[in-house]
């Protein structure tokens, strides 16, 4: 399959002083409607313990806290393989009241293949996995 060099990562561990950074400047130009759903509170964000990835489509200008990683072409076919390396689609849709955070399709989270492989199966969210919803 070609096209993977279309994949880029885009934000992989910050420090809880870097999801501060983007959390203040996102409450002021996003505002904070916007940023409780896209924006992990600070020392709460799965960036902050290197376990999670955001992926965007290569583009001139990428979105830092929304990249585009749409669901078709090579980005599906990467979310559809994704379990098989550990890792899962964190915020699904329909899943907001139970994540806590809006649908985020570029956003993965390494949880190893055997519970990657159960939550995607299962259409779980790792809330529902862990028994916390
Ligand atoms: N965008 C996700 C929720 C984070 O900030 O960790
Ligand atoms: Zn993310």
């Amino acid at each position: 399959i070609g096209g993977w060099k279309e994949i880029v990562p885009v934000s992989g561990w910050r420090s809880q002083e870097e999801q501060q950074g983007i959390w203040d400047k996102s409450m002021e130009e996003n505002g904070a409607g916007f940023t409780k759903k896209y924006v992990a509170l600070p020392g709460h964000s799965e960036h902050e313990t290197g376990l999670a990835i955001d992926l965007g489509l290569r583009r001139e200008k990428l979105d830092f806290i929304r990249p585009s990683f749409p669901y078709s072409g090579i980005c599906e076919t990467f979310r559809k393989r994704a379990a098989r390396y550990g890792f899962i689609e964190r915020y699904p849709a329909g899943k907001e009241d139970i994540t806590g955070i809006a649908q985020e399709p570029w956003h993965f989270r390494y949880v190893g293949v055997e519970i990657a492989t159960y939550i995607m199966e299962n259409n779980l969210t790792l809330e529902e996995y862990l028994g916390a919803a």
